[in-house]
């Protein structure tokens, strides 16, 4: 009797230990359990503080949402100084950072970051960086992956030629199209030259030069004249008609382009239409974002 006693007590005693040895590792476990996967989008723009601008981006938004139905997809303004500008008025937008912090913060497991920008300059550099250090860091986001811009690898610059320059009005002799693009200090200055040539190869009469960088409309304007312009469409060679298309471009100042050509000889004629709201160029971003989202799952 005292022995059965005994024996239970060790079978029990054993019973215990044995689920305490199968229970414990799963209790260790528990933190490195993998969390669901969350899905999400961010789309990185430069940014405009001018309100009737928004809609490109508004629209850009828009079909990142259709092409990834259920998928959430926020928005953020790389530019610093556009953010401080439109806060003034009351507009408050995320920075990369802090729209991909509140991401993490809500447990999205997998985002794919496009950039709105044109070139992969500084700002993309950025993005990148930004995105690279949410993967690296403990509580992150795991899974981080970064759209081109619309001019990044060779075979996009010609495909965006060929999308630009099927939006374009349709003109007569003696008409031509400038496109301003924004221009930087940074290498990838060197994409707006490569579109020149894949837009050359589609008509001689489409010409970019740059508000901050090269080249520069007095580069264009010798080349506007031996090609007997005497028209000049102009229009903005970014994402949004923001101020630089409003006012250094169409604007009534007597340096802006626009004044500038008039003041050569020329009729200019200002369209301020992003090419964020032109839909052959904006289904590209879409396309780059298409890409970004496949990587996230290699
Ligand atoms: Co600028």
């Amino acid at each position: 009797m005292r022995s059965f006693a005994a024996s239970a007590f060790w079978r029990a005693l054993l019973t215990a230990l044995l689920a305490l040895c199968v229970a414990l590792p799963a209790f260790a476990g528990e933190d490195k359990k993998p969390a669901p996967a969350r899905r999400g989008i961010l789309l990185v723009a430069f940014g405009t503080s001018v309100p009737e601008a928004v809609t490109a981006i508004d629209s850009l938004k828009s079909q990142a949402e259709a092409a990834f139905p259920g998928v959430p997809v926020r928005l953020a303004y790389s530019s610093k100084i556009i953010r401080d500008k439109i806060a003034g008025g009351g507009v408050v937008k995320r920075s990369p950072a802090q729209a991909l912090a509140d991401m993490a913060a809500e447990g999205f497991t997998h985002v794919a970051v496009q950039s709105l920008h044109s070139i992969p300059g500084r700002e993309y550099g950025d993005i990148k960086a930004t995105a690279e250090a949410f993967q690296a860091m403990p509580k992150g986001i795991a899974h981080v992956s970064v759209g081109r811009p619309l001019l990044f690898l060779p075979e996009d610059i010609k495909t965006a030629a060929e999308a630009i320059h099927k939006s374009l009005p349709a003109r007569k002799k003696g008409e031509a199209v400038l496109l301003m693009g924004h221009g930087t200090e940074h290498p990838a200055n060197a994409a707006y030259a490569a579109l020149q040539l894949e837009l050359w190869k589609l008509d001689r009469d489409v010409f970019i030069a740059t508000v901050e960088s090269t080249p520069t409309l007095d580069d264009v304007i010798p080349a506007l004249k031996r090609a007997g312009v005497r028209s000049v469409h102009l229009a903005p060679l970014m994402s949004v008609a923001g101020d630089h298309a409003r006012n250094d471009m169409a604007g009534d100042e007597e340096d802006s382009w626009a004044s500038k050509l008039k003041a050569k000889g020329f009729s200019p004629k200002a369209d301020l239409t992003g090419l964020g709201s032109r839909p052959a160029v904006a289904r590209l971003w879409i396309e780059h974002l298409k890409d970004a989202v496949k990587e996230l799952d290699q």
